[in-house]
């Protein structure tokens, strides 16, 4: 199996403050950690719900691809993240199969994880996110 967990998945806020704030009202839990992603143009907070999480993503300005997609669909799923043991090896195996990548080759992302993305066209409009981790 090339993805073996959901690593998380992200939902795009107008406010992570504010966002937090609900999660901890209504269901109790509580970020694991917040950072801030230059190059994505982000800011960002994981709550951790059982073996996955959810990713809070903030844009730090409007032209960033989160403002961006604020200003297109207001707040909501942005993406799902798979998580894979080796990201170069799920790369190829997608390629091999012609999917359309976003990212040939892998970035750093949130956590320094190795991460890539492919194109929503190829999963019933669902921008998917691969993210290289240890497989335990
Ligand atoms: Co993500």
């Amino acid at each position: 199996m090339l993805a073996y967990n959901i690593h998380h998945v992200a939902i795009a806020v107008e406010s992570i403050d504010d966002a937090i704030a609900g999660y901890e009202s209504l269901y109790n839990i509580t970020p694991i950690s917040r950072e801030t992603v230059e190059e994505q143009g982000v800011s960002e907070a994981m709550i951790a719900v059982g073996g996955s999480h959810i990713q809070l993503l903030e844009p730090l300005t409007p032209e960033s691809p989160i403002g961006r997609f604020l200003s297109q669909n207001g707040e909501g799923m942005h993406h799902i993240a798979f998580a894979v043991s080796n990201i170069e090896a799920a790369l190829a195996h997608l390629k091999s199969r012609g999917a359309k990548l976003i990212d040939e080759t892998p970035r750093i992302g949130g956590g320094g994880h190795r991460i890539a993305f492919v194109h929503p066209k190829e999963l019933a409009g669902t921008l998917v996110e691969l993210v290289e981790v240890d497989h335990v």
